[in-house]
């Protein structure tokens, strides 16, 4: 359990950089109209990989926090509210977005502006709903 916390909570930091690193990117490719080469390929393939990576092992988390909690109701309770239901349907979300504009990304020639707006959407869904008073506790 101590094991997956700590990789999840680390992992985290490593997943918003690559989503960032991806939005700039993508905006630089987009505006200036460049081709999509196999640098800005590599960008999003590993930035599609560092998000399932989270995602996985942020599932594995669920079930073993889920299975472990009291009896109680999760929704009228604010935080657990967050651990349990909001947390994780934004970080589907989000991982959705971003694999929507890799998917994007690597059809085209150019890089449309789309990618980097699909990609944007998946990133601001992520940093919406991180527990950031347990994360930096
Ligand atoms: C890109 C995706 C994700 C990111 C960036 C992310 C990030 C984080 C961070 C930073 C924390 C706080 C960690 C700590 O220091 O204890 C956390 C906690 C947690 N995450 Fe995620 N997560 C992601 C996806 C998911 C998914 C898909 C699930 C479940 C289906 C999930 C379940 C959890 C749970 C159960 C906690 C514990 C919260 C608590 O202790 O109150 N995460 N996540």
């Amino acid at each position: 359990m101590d094991f997956i916390k700590q990789f999840h909570s680390g992992w985290a930091y490593l997943t918003i950089l690559m989503g960032v690193v991806f939005v700039i990117s993508t905006l630089i490719y987009a505006i200036s109209k460049k081709d999509t080469d196999a640098t800005i390929k590599k960008i999003g393939l590993f930035t599609t990989i560092t998000f399932h990576v989270q995602l996985l092992v942020g599932l594995v988390y669920y079930i073993m926090m889920f299975t472990s909690l009291e009896p109680s109701n999760i929704m009228a309770d604010k935080g657990l509210r967050l651990t349990f239901v909001e947390h994780p349907m934004m970080m589907i979300a989000g991982v959705i977005f971003m694999t929507i504009a890799n998917a994007k990304l690597k059809r085209s020639t150019t890089v449309p502006m789309k990618v980097t707006v699909f990609a944007l959407i998946g990133l601001a869904c992520i940093l919406s709903r991180i527990p950031y008073n347990v994360w930096f506790a």
